[in-house]
């Protein structure tokens, strides 16, 4: 898709509420010539990350799901306590992936939130509350940094300190010393992922688990990305590191059903060793007008279309079905990797598995990826250093696939070999929004954000 803004010019701009309603068969035509447009822009299987499951037959399977409860508020639990069944049930089967029962002392549990940067916020809050019980009013908490900025965000938003730790730049994992220095008795938590987004790497999670036993603190492993594969990974036997709740330390885990859990947008479950953990950032207000009001997560109502959307992906799939989907995954990826690996002037970073990301120390990768963008492919790109990922999804485990990206990447590096006169089109841009930002130009960037959200409204401008 050439525009980000296409439709200004194909269909009616809505910049006032319209006087009478339109025809819902026109509406439906009208959102399915958008739909279908924008689905073959991934259908091939060029795409990184997004689209986990991109298996139209699963999508409209759990379209009938979340038909038949999307108008139910999970807010009004007497009112439909199969909402309560379902996300009982995603929390429990999560909880069984992650290998809860190795926890010991305490009673495991979880919570059902609206995505992986969802699952970060409720782990962030959850230790500024514990840390707050225990006297400490200006929390920290440490994170290697590949740890995703939703971590960031739970600081600024919760108002908890986030401190860095550099990584080793050859295994891409949080420098162990450097972590162990920032502890101070204001630490309510360490981060560690697995797989961070980045290089698809999995921190020193057993490692990190002593130092916060070590220090009494909470260890919350990043599994949005990793929770819902690398199980199924392990038990097809490829080498991975352990890093779930098996691991001394682990306090909490975020693992995406949204993502490798293949259920729609919407969903996650962060799962803690210790339901105390939980229990202690629950919001309540007694003494309101309205009623004594509760709620367990920053959500007040929430559709229960995703939990039964979400619950149904779980149970059509299983154990079985999650580990053949990941086999394919896994082989699609590491001989993706290989590819790469053929090329003298790439290198693939770190020891990754389903996600990798890889750089050049001869030419600008950038110029790899503009090449490789004119073949319709779309890789992220990052910074410090200059790189390029792929975290590896079912379109691209399609016959043929593996095969176009050998060839386009030949060409590719043959283009960026030749060292082009022209500046690299793409850059380091989060999702592939356009390039050419700078971190400096703050006003920019709010510029750009503001674009994206205001074309289409008719804000006087
Ligand atoms: C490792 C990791 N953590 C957290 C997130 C944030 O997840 P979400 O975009 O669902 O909020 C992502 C997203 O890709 C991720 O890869």
């Amino acid at each position: 898709m050439s525009s980000m803004y296409p439709y200004a010019e194909r269909y009616p701009v809505n910049r006032t509420m319209p006087e009478r309603g339109r025809d819902r068969a026109e509406i439906l035509a009208e959102l399915d010539e958008i739909a279908g447009e924008e689905d073959s822009v991934w259908e091939l299987g060029h795409c990184s990350g997004t689209m986990y499951c991109g298996d139209h037959e699963h999508y409209a399977f759990m379209a009938r799901a979340f038909e038949r409860f999307a108008h139910m508020n999970a807010l009004q639990r007497d009112m439909c306590p199969s909402n309560t069944r379902f996300e009982g049930e995603i929390i429990a089967m999560t909880l069984d992936m992650l290998n809860a029962s190795a926890v010991v002392d305490t009673e495991p549990a979880g919570m059902v939130t609206s995505g992986g940067t969802g699952s970060i916020l409720h782990a962030v809050l959850a230790y500024r509350e514990q840390g707050r019980e225990r006297g400490i009013d200006r929390p920290n908490i440490i994170k290697p940094e590949t740890a995703h900025p939703a971590f960031d965000k739970a600081g600024f938003l919760l108002g908890v300190e986030v401190r860095r730790a550099s990584i080793d730049p050859d295994t891409t994992q949080g420098n162990m010393d450097e972590i162990a220095s920032l502890v101070d008795e204001n630490t309510v938590a360490l981060v560690g992922s697995a797989t961070n987004y980045g290089y698809g790497t999995i921190d020193r999670i057993g490692e990190l688990g002593e130092l916060a036993l070590e220090h009494g603190i909470g260890l919350h492993v990043d599994g949005c990305l990793g929770g819902f594969i690398l199980p199924w990974g392990e038990a097809l036997g490829y080498d991975l590191p352990r890093w779930d709740f098996r691991v001394p330390g682990v306090t909490t885990i975020s693992a995406d059903t949204h993502k490798y859990g293949y259920g729609f947008k919407g969903t996650s479950v962060l799962a803690f060793a210790d339901r105390s953990l939980r229990n202690g950032q629950y919001f309540y207000v007694t003494d309101w007008t309205g009623g004594k009001y509760c709620s367990p997560g920053m959500d007040g109502s929430r559709s229960g279309g995703l939990l039964a959307a979400t619950w149904a992906a779980m149970v059509s799939l299983g154990r079985e079905g999650y580990t053949e989907y990941a086999r394919r995954i896994f082989e699609t990826s590491f001989a993706m990797q290989e590819v790469v690996r053929n090329h003298d002037g790439l290198r693939v970073i770190g020891e990754p598995s389903f996600c990798f990301s890889f750089t050049s120390d001869e030419f600008d990768i950038y110029h790899v990826n503009d090449f490789l963008r004119t073949r319709g492919w779309r890789l992220n790109g990052q910074q410090y250093p200059d790189a390029i990922h792929m975290a590896v999804t079912r379109p691209q485990t399609q016959p043929g696939v593996v095969d176009r990206f050998a060839t386009d990447l030949t060409e590719a590096v043959e283009y960026a070999a030749a060292g082009p006169e022209q500046p690299p089109a793409s850059g380091a841009i989060y999702g592939g929004v356009a390039g050419g930002w700078s971190e400096e130009a703050d006003e920019f960037i709010r510029a750009v954000m503001a674009d994206m959200m205001d074309r289409h409204q008719g804000v006087p401008r």
